[in-house]
């Protein structure tokens, strides 16, 4: 596996678009120790301080047309395996569609972007993964992984955090084992993966889809990673983008 590592760049999705636009296909991860227009999904910023991880994967799109959201899965199963190496003992969950929680709170976050260069199409898998720090100020509670590593792993002649280009070490092998897995079996495996893992399943959450918001019960992930709910009424609907939260949260969206 390829790996680019730059101090300072606006977005390291941004340094990924860029290399494809100019005939790199990847596979290969670009990293940044920190991002001065950092981006979350929906056009949300993504605030980038230094000590934690940024990094954009290049990958070549299967010609599928769902494959590039799948990587999206891909990605969030990575991460929970390479925190549970840090972290073994933590409630790591998955929250649809791409989220990662410790104990209920968003560790990190996924932004895949695709386009097409010259016929060949690419997927760039944008992964923030908070490791020394958090803003506090987000919709949803927030955490990063240090706060909760054992003390006794955080020091000695061998301590077992060492910073982000580890994390993307461990993370960019557990990723090439999904996406390969992807590309040869198809969703069902990640599929299983993912819902052994899911946040939330069989409560009642919101769900904000755009300017739409409603209350349903989350039923599952269907066969192509869509959000299975059941409405109060009984009727079932699958969501293929949107948000989901705690159904008491009463401050969505800002
Ligand atoms: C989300 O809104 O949950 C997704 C956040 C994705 C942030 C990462 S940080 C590395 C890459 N570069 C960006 O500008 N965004 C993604």
């Amino acid at each position: 596996m390829r790996f680019i590592y730059l101090e300072e760049t606006p977005s390291t999705n941004d340094a990924a678009r860029e290399l494809a636009e100019s005939g790199e296909g990847g596979p290969l991860w670009v990293c940044a120790e920190r991002q001065s227009r950092g981006r979350g999904r929906h056009g949300r910023q993504w605030t980038s301080e230094t000590g934690n991880l940024y990094a954009s994967g290049l990958f070549p799109l299967p010609k599928n047309p769902l494959a590039g959201a799948q990587l999206g899965f891909a990605a969030a199963l990575s991460i929970s395996e390479t925190l549970r190496t840090y972290i073994p003992d933590a409630d790591i969950r998955l929250k649809w569609p791409n989220d990662v929680l410790i104990g209920g709170a968003k560790v990190s976050g996924i932004l895949l972007e695709t386009g097409s260069f010259k016929g060949r199409n690419w997927v760039v898998v944008g992964i923030g993964l908070n490791l020394t720090s958090h803003p506090e100020d987000t919709t949803y509670p927030a955490t990063h992984l240090v706060a909760h590593i054992k003390k006794k792993n955080l020091s000695g002649p061998e301590p077992l955090y060492t910073g982000p280009e580890a994390v993307l070490a461990l993370l960019a092998s557990h990723f090439e084992h999904w996406r390969l897995r992807l590309v040869a079996e198809g969703f069902a495996p990640l599929r299983k993966a993912w819902r052994k893992q899911a946040h939330g399943l069989g409560e009642t959450a919101q769900i904000v889809l755009g300017d739409r918001r409603l209350k349903a019960r989350i039923l599952g992930l269907g066969e192509n990673g869509e959000l299975q709910i059941k409405h109060d009424d009984g009727t079932l609907e699958s969501i293929y983008a949107g948000d989901v939260y705690p159904h008491f949260q009463n401050s969505l969206g800002a």
